[in-house]
């Protein structure tokens, strides 16, 4: 007969404690089919043309995404508006490249009054997700949706996010927070086959980079003074930065080859070559670009499943809660 010591009690305690945050409301493909059927084409059709008119529309939509499920889970708290007494996500720091909320706005907008009340701004954002990368040129997949909107956005809590100085051991503890493996620290990281960074974001690697070498050691020499060109000091251009890869609005694996070619723009992209633990899967992505497709679209799901919760609401305006 099992008798439990108060310390073993307790530890079981805490493992169902565990067990049912992290268990998640059950998302499912046909979520709208009977309440809004046409909420993935309205979708779609409101990414697409904000794509025509600006180019980096794209590859902020995606890094929304991440950044949503990053903290409090996806919940579109990357959505909120700061208010008289609270500082939103949206103003917290790394936010540089937070941008284009007006197409989810004009989306939300579109699907009020198609079916009022029923698609959140969760499911608005990871569906534009997948929009995204499929008309860039990668995969795509089945969005599970049913997601519900938070209510607390925390400027505080973006800090929680990775760093582009993070080394492997944290990068894989952050996603680990999150449930996500190895794997899909690699195959996400992929994600920076679209889009741009500011100088801020990789410029320490470039000068006085350590007591002993001036540039990271990782960096490829000739890669390295190219970007110290693109980030002067002084610098007087706020907007000045470097691509994330050579096909900056495609979607494809050149992000894995320009790694291997040691030109990976942040740390956390380049230290997933160095280290043993991620490597092989760099190099596996390298190679083969189906497997990398393959292997984004099933963790972009797992991403999207992320701190999903069940007693959210549907916002009627993805900035304000209801
Ligand atoms: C692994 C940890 C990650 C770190 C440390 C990281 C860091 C960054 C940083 C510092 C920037 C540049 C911000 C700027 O200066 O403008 C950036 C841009 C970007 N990130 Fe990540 N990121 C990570 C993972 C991801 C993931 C998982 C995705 C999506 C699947 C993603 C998608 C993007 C995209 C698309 C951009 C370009 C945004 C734009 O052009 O506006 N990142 N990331
Ligand atoms: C297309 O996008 C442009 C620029 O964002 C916007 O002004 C216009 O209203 C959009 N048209 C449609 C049909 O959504
Ligand atoms: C980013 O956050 C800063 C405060 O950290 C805020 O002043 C700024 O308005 C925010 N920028 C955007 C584009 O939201
Ligand atoms: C990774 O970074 C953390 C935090 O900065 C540090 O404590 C740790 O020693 C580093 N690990 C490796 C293997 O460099
Ligand atoms: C590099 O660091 C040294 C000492 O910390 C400092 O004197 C020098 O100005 C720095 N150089 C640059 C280019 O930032």
């Amino acid at each position: 007969m099992a008798v439990f010591s108060p310390a073993k009690l307790s530890l079981l305690l805490l493992f169902l404690v565990m067990t049912v945050s992290l268990s998640k409301a059950a998302l499912d493909a046909h979520y709208y089919d009977q309440t809004c059927p046409q909420a993935e084409k309205i979708i779609q059709d409101t990414v697409r043309n904000a794509s025509m008119f600006d180019t980096k529309v794209p590859a902020r939509i995606l890094r929304m995404f991440f950044h949503d499920c990053f903290i409090r889970g996806c919940d579109a708290s990357v959505l909120l508006d700061s208010t008289p007494r609270n500082q939103a996500e949206k103003d917290g720091p790394p936010n540089v490249s937070l941008r284009a909320f007006y197409v989810i706005d004009d989306a939300k907008t579109k699907l009020e009054s198609a079916c009022p009340k029923t698609v959140s701004c969760a499911d608005i954002i990871t569906i534009a997700a997948r929009d995204v990368v499929t008309m860039s040129g990668g995969p795509f997949w089945n969005v599970l949706k049913g997601r519900k909107d938070g209510r607390i956005s925390k400027a505080s809590e973006t800090i929680s996010l990775p760093a582009p100085t993070f080394n492997v051991s944290t990068l894989v503890q952050s996603f680990a927070n999150r449930g996500l493996g190895a794997k899909d620290l690699v195959a996400l990281s992929g994600g920076h086959s679209l889009g741009f960074s500011h100088c801020s974001s990789f410029e320490a690697r470039l000068r006085n980079f350590s007591s002993v070498h001036d540039v990271d050691t990782s960096m490829d020499p000739v890669f390295a003074e190219t970007l110290r060109k693109k980030c002067p000091k002084p610098n007087t251009d706020r907007n000045a930065g470097q691509f994330l890869d050579s096909t900056a609005s495609t979607f494809d694996n050149n992000y894995y080859k320009q790694v291997l070619a040691r030109k990976g723009v942040f740390g956390s992209d380049q230290v997933l070559y160095s280290d043993y633990r991620t490597r092989w899967i760099v190099e596996s992505f390298a190679n083969d670009q189906t497997l990398f497709f393959r292997e984004f679209a099933a963790s972009m799901v797992k991403l999207g499943n992320v701190g999903v919760i069940e007693n959210g609401e549907v916002r009627l305006n993805c900035r304000v809660v209801n």
